[in-house]
């Protein structure tokens, strides 16, 4: 395998020297670390870092970086790792663990709010990314008919467990919300951090994918988790959670394609201290 040449011009921060296993990095990329600054070797083991902690398998990675030409520097290094972003391994591991700051416990009060007004009234509806499953079965227990999906089996064991506690029934689906296709549309989808779970790469296709799964007219219940980091302000991607931007979010779900209602919008809070902004957007044919 090629070395790779390390070239500066991206700002990823530097994370702590300590969390670089040398060795390890070596072994898997034969990195010229002796002709790097240490500002750069930071650099470096930041990206490592984030990458695996992020679940992304790097050797892969980094080999796909290599069959073409030799064309890569730091920049080009980083991004190719960070592509891939959390994969499945990465959330079977969250939920084995036991390291899941992002579930509440209990049913999000936006979904209870959206009931209570009656703004989701009982209908087809799926949930994509649905962890643990408190909105599925809340969801089931008022009457609709739910299909809940993700990728982590230890989700839908959660879900199945919500479920039966709560003496109701609903569709739990395996698989990977990039690549499912339903048999058929669904009049409302509730949306609640799977997005900001998904590197921004695969946004569109995600985007996609809502507008597939929706009926013409169908609902997206949205709920755009907010936390813009420092990093940002030097380009770097972090998270997940990835912090879910207004604008990029009217780039996603364009009018007209996509209705939106005016702001200001809702904010949920998080038991992280993070918000979630709620929108209903209207899937227009
Ligand atoms: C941040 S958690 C949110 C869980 C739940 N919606 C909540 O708010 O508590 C993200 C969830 O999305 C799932 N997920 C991430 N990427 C996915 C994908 N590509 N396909 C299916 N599920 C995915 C993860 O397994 C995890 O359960």
């Amino acid at each position: 395998m090629p070395a790779l040449d390390l070239s500066p011009g991206y700002g990823l921060p530097a994370l702590a020297a300590s969390y670089l296993d040398r060795a390890r990095v070596r072994e898997l990329f034969k990195v010229r670390l002796d002709r790097s600054t240490k500002q750069r070797r930071l650099r470096f083991a930041g990206a490592f870092c984030l990458a695996s902690q992020r679940g992304v398998n790097l050797g892969r990675e980094f080999q796909v970086q290599f069959t073409g030409p030799y064309v890569a520097g730091e920049s080009k290094f980083i991004i190719a790792v960070a592509m891939a972003g959390p994969t499945r391994e990465f959330w079977e591991k969250r939920f084995a663990a036991g390291d899941t700051p992002w579930d509440r416990g209990e049913v999000s009060p936006q979904l209870g709010a959206w009931l209570a007004a009656g703004a989701l009234k009982p209908c087809r509806i799926l949930v994509p990314g649905c962890g643990s499953g408190y909105e599925v079965a809340a969801l089931a227990a008022a009457g609709f008919e739910v299909t809940a999906l993700d990728y982590a089996a230890e989700a839908i064991g959660r879900t199945r467990k919500q479920l039966k506690d709560a003496g109701v029934e609903a569709t739990l689906v395996e698989a990977d919300a990039l690549a499912w296709r339903p048999q058929r549309a669904f009049d409302a989808v509730y949306e609640q951090t799977c997005l900001c779970a998904l590197y921004p790469d695969h946004w569109r296709d995600y985007a996609d994918q809502l507008r597939r799964w929706l009926a013409p007219g169908g609902r997206l219940y949205a709920l755009f988790l907010q936390w813009l980091r420092p990093g940002a302000a030097e380009g770097a991607i972090e998270g997940p959670p990835y912090h879910c931007d207004i604008n990029a979010m009217r780039a996603l779900f364009p009018e007209p394609r996509w209705a939106w209602p005016k702001p200001p919008y809702p904010r949920t809070t998080h038991p992280r201290g993070l918000a979630e902004l709620a929108v209903v957007l209207e899937h227009r044919a």
